[in-house]
């Protein structure tokens, strides 16, 4: 059996401008995070993704880099993640930091090298181009945000390309040196002690060598934001992206059991491609479908095959049900089939990544448009693109702010957040808490579920069924998506046991022939429920 940690382990991923205020500022901080280590050690999760820390104007909060080997005073220092590695590595927590390597800010040095003039050695570090005869943008490309991705610099009379804001120009990857430093950048993090690294916006590191036009997007709707007028054909996921990935990989695989993590939107078909030629490309390339997915079961039923079929021999596969750009899940199903979603995430095969605060079972909190932060609902208002509702305040207990910080937070905490909290949950057998924290426990010490082979069993209207299978364990995992109760119909059912259920009370009952509304149960032999069955606090 394969042990390594990134298969069998959980990833938690930390926004830390939100997650603890240790400075009484009103942003979350390293030291925070060190400070909630025993909570999550609690929670049995294995590795931290924590999304950028680095020196930055923050215009993107962080997703624009000025420094790649410092962090911001606003965060910490270098010294504070020291102390975080030491202390997450003492607790057997893993730490993945965010690699920024598509963009910088437009401060960083290296850009404003780059732009004092067109004879600047780093010149081609950057993306530039002369602008069309008639002095319009060298192509029709849209930046993410919204408007042109084209940004005119009037000193140098050219225009530079930034898939995201104008602050964050893009790095021009088929340049020798741009790869050679950000190589550099990972291997100082590396020497630090760094488990590994969530490399941004993997996909669009490399564009189209001659710069066509983008197809229009026949399906474009116009409540849609600018991003999707146009069929991102040659702006992203170019064949010669594979050639980096498979660099990146080498860098890492000098060390011992690093780990690379692709973030990738794109349809499964070509989301496996980056598992890389004989899997020599990202260890786990971010499999985000399940948040575009119908809440239904034949729906999910079938993108679980559709999954397990794409993958390359060998590669192992990956779920996730939220993060800080997304509408968290809470809010896109409701609160209890969040509860159904927890056990589908942590009983499927490959590893998981939960969203802070998700275990808590915490929601989008409506910001109001004076107090809205995010620069992407601040140039596409009105059409619920902003992401700073799933990034409010972790929310710990139920003293004011939610005991995330002294003093009023950089975004508001929500409303019912005496209720929704940590200190509540943890001491409640029946909790949103609870559930996640029996659900890891079980994966944990079940094979099945850390590594077992995925079998669909049945999938009825509002119904799906599966199996885990290991060695001599197997396990059966039913989920109902509707709110009426429904009958099993899975014929493994008699003689096992519920060793799990969204439920409370069903746990160590007979296989139920009907599931409640929203409930969710695994069931496994009398033997297994002695054996994992669950163990409080
Ligand atoms: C993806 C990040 O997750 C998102 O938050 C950010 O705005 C863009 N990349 C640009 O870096």
């Amino acid at each position: 059996m394969d042990v390594t940690w990134w298969k069998h382990g959980v990833i938690y991923q930390i926004y830390p401008r939100s997650f603890l205020d240790s400075k009484g500022d009103g942003v979350g901080d390293v030291c925070g995070i060190i400070g909630r280590l025993d909570y999550l050690a609690w929670l049995g999760i294995d590795a931290i993704w924590i999304s950028p820390i680095y020196p930055s104007p923050m215009v993107d909060f962080g997703y624009d880099v000025m420094d790649y080997c410092g962090v911001a005073p606003i965060f910490g220092s270098l010294d504070d993640v020291d102390c975080l590695l030491r202390e997450a590595h003492g607790r057997g927590i893993r730490i993945i930091l965010d690699l920024v390597p598509n963009h910088t800010s437009d401060r960083h040095p290296w850009f404003l090298e780059s732009r004092s003039s067109r004879s600047n050695p780093k010149r081609d570090w950057y993306i530039w181009r002369d602008g069309k005869p008639n002095g319009g943008s060298p192509n029709n490309w849209t930046s993410n945000f919204g408007g042109s991705a084209w940004a005119w610099d009037e000193a140098t009379q050219q225009y530079y390309y930034h898939a995201f804001l104008k602050e964050q120009p893009d790095l021009n990857w088929r340049n020798p040196q741009v790869r050679a430093a950000i190589y550099a950048v990972m291997r100082f993090w590396l020497d630090r002690g760094v488990d590994g690294f969530r490399i941004d916006v993997l996909w669009h590191l490399i564009k189209d060598a001659t710069f066509r036009d983008n197809p229009i997007n026949p399906a474009y709707r116009a409540d849609q934001p600018d991003i999707d007028r146009l069929l991102q054909l040659y702006s992203a996921d170019q064949p010669e992206v594979a050639q980096i990935v498979a660099e990146m990989r080498h860098v890492v695989d000098a060390y011992r059991e690093r780990i690379l993590i692709g973030e990738i939107y794109l349809p499964i078909e070509r989301l496996v491609a980056y598992y890389g030629e004989n899997l020599t490309g990202v260890h786990l390339p971010f499999n985000f479908q399940l948040l575009f997915t119908a809440w239904k079961a034949s729906s999910i039923g079938a993108l679980i095959e559709e999954y397990e079929r794409a993958l390359p021999v060998g590669a192992w596969p990956n779920w996730v049900l939220g993060n800080h750009d997304q509408r968290r899940i809470a809010t896109r199903v409701g609160p209890s089939q969040a509860r159904v979603a927890a056990m589908l995430l942590l009983t499927l095969r490959g590893t998981p990544t939960l969203y802070y605060g998700d275990e808590i079972g915490m929601h989008d909190v409506p910001i109001a448009p004076e107090v809205a932060q995010d620069p992407w609902e601040k140039r596409e208002p009105g059409l619920g693109v902003g992401r700073d509702p799933q990034r409010t305040p972790m929310q710990w207990d139920s003293s004011p702010f939610a005991g995330f910080s002294a003093v009023k937070p950089w975004l508001p905490v929500a409303a019912d957040y005496a209720q929704i909290n940590v200190a509540v949950q943890r001491i409640d057998a029946t909790s949103s808490l609870s559930l996640y924290r029996q659900l890891i426990a079980l994966r944990r010490a079940s094979p099945a579920l850390s590594h077992g082979a995925y079998r669909p069993l049945s999938v009825a209207e509002n119904v799906l069924c599966y199996e885990r299978a290991a060695e001599v364990e197997s396990l059966q995992v039913a989920l109902n998506f509707g709110d009426k109760p429904v009958e099993l119909n899975f014929s493994t059912r008699s003689g096992k046991h519920v060793l799990l259920s969204t439920d409370r009370q069903r746990v160590g009952c007979h296989a139920p022939r009907i599931l409640h509304p929203n409930e969710g149960i695994i069931v496994g032999n009398a033997a297994d429920l002695g054996r994992l069955g669950p163990h409080d606090q």
